[in-house]
């Protein structure tokens, strides 16, 4: 292992590219992903995910392509493809494997291939290194060497961007893991922590996300518990955060590519061993029933209206979270999809989403425009939107029938005062 010449990223998406255009900053860096139209997209300077302007992407240096044969001369490779789960939630490391079999067909001795995605412990060892072996001939752990680093982003959150994040870093030896603590070391201004081996570091990773879909759970079903007692979790909430040590949580549905998707890979780990891991599983059992619950309390709020089959309702938000366009692994369609299955009448816009990925995930068709909106017997605010989060009385008005029903999943318009033939429903 001489000095790093050049890095190469291998999967271009939320994490990938923020990171491949920081690391530029400092190295040359060429990004691949065999998303073709991912990487023509990002050469005109259009990044979908919204997280890097135009002009940084422009003036970035990286260099971009969809073919691993362009990247041969990089000493180091930073893989941060997809890790989903399958129909039955187990792991689908497929991205995986064939990310390593690509950067295996261009690997040299001496080289360090470092994994991002989000796995249980030991598929960097015992999943890719095999793969890399078999792609390329050289021997891990003597000709070229592993590495592991979570990856912390969050899809949206300008402040806790790659450049200031504390990373963890893990090597398959020392030297291996100087040289990662260099390269991240440049990258970010929070910090390098050095975990005491791969296996650890994605160990670490893994329970972070856990933890979060746990701790939300508890909030999810001490909600329905405070429905039942006409409480508002929001005001309970508020008091119990004075006290210094209670976690700050809120209720709502569990989505995306993270949260609800890695515990699975904990749990995973757990049954191989013969464990049943229970809270892991439990919380997940919790937070994807959120959205029948949901629907159901809205469906049972609009009978007391004499709203019941045919009434209208306007969803307001698609993505898993506020602010961004991620469609992915959303469970607002579960509200959508029972809403529907109990006769109503469902329009959805996203102030965000992209209409053609709406369709093809979801089998939804977007509004294009809120503009001519209006006649809706309830509106569902499901996802904190800016644009919806600044909705004032007259907004609703214009929306909603008389005697009208605004159910908010989120509790966005929580401060906002409604006349009283408009109804409010709240988690
Ligand atoms: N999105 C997040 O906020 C976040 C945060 C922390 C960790 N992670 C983890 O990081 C990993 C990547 O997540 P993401 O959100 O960036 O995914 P993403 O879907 O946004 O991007 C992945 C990219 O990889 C490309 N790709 C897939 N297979 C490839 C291959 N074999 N070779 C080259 N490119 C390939 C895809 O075309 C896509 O552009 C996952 O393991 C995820 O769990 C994500």
């Amino acid at each position: 292992m001489s000095e790093v010449k050049k890095i190469a990223v291998i999967g271009l998406g939320y994490v990938g590219l923020p990171l491949a255009v920081h690391l530029a900053r400092h190295y040359p860096v060429t990004g691949v992903d065999i998303n073709s139209r991912r990487v023509e997209e990002l050469r005109a300077g259009h990044d979908r995910t919204n997280e890097i302007d135009a002009d940084v992407l422009s003036a970035s240096s990286l260099h971009l392509t969809d073919q691993i044969s362009e990247v041969g001369d990089a000493d180091i490779y930073i893989v941060t493809v997809p890790t989903p789960v399958d129909k039955n939630n187990e792991p689908d490391l497929t991205a995986v494997r064939v990310a390593s079999k690509l950067v295996g067909s261009v690997l040299k001795n001496g080289d360090i291939v470092v994994y991002e995605s989000t796995v249980y412990p030991g598929v960097t060892e015992d999943v890719a290194g095999p793969e890399l072996e078999a792609a390329s001939g050289l021997i891990c752990g003597e000709d070229f060497f592993l590495g592991y680093s979570p990856e912390r982003i969050n899809p949206g959150d300008k402040e806790h961007t790659v450049d200031k994040i504390t990373k963890v870093v893990a090597g398959q030896n020392d030297e291996v893991t100087k040289v990662l603590s260099e390269i991240y070391g440049r990258l970010t201004t929070g910090g390098i922590f050095v975990a005491r081996d791969i296996r650890t570091a994605e160990a670490a990773k893994v329970i972070e996300n856990a933890q979060r879909d746990i701790n939300i759970a508890f909030i999810n079903e001490v909600t329905t518990i405070f429905q039942k007692m006409d409480l508002s979790v929001y005001d309970v909430l508020e008091a119990a955060e004075t006290k210094w040590n209670f976690l700050n949580f809120s209720p709502g549905l569990v989505g995306g590519h993270c949260i609800g998707v890695d515990p699975f890979y904990l749990a995973h780990s757990a049954t191989a061993l013969g464990l049943h891991p229970e809270i892991i599983l439990a919380g997940r059992r919790i937070n994807d029933g959120m959205g029948k619950y949901v629907a159901d309390c809205i469906a049972k709020e609009l009978a007391q209206k004499g709203k019941g089959t045919g009434a209208k309702i306007l969803v307001l938000g698609l993505t898993f979270k506020e602010n961004v366009p991620d469609l992915r692994n959303s469970r607002v369609i579960d509200i959508v999809r029972e809403l529907e299955s109990q006769g109503f009448l469902v329009d959805v816009h996203d102030a965000f989403a992209d209409s053609a990925e709406a369709g093809a995930i979801f089998d939804v068709t977007l509004m294009p425009s809120l503009d001519e909106a209006k006649g809706y017997d309830c509106v569902v605010g499901a996802v904190p939107h800016q644009p919806y989060v600044e909705f004032n009385v007259a907004r609703f008005e214009t929306l909603l029938n008389k005697n009208g029903l605004v159910a908010d999943v989120k509790g966005m318009w929580r401060s906002l005062e409604l006349p009283d033939h408009i109804g409010r429903w709240q988690l």
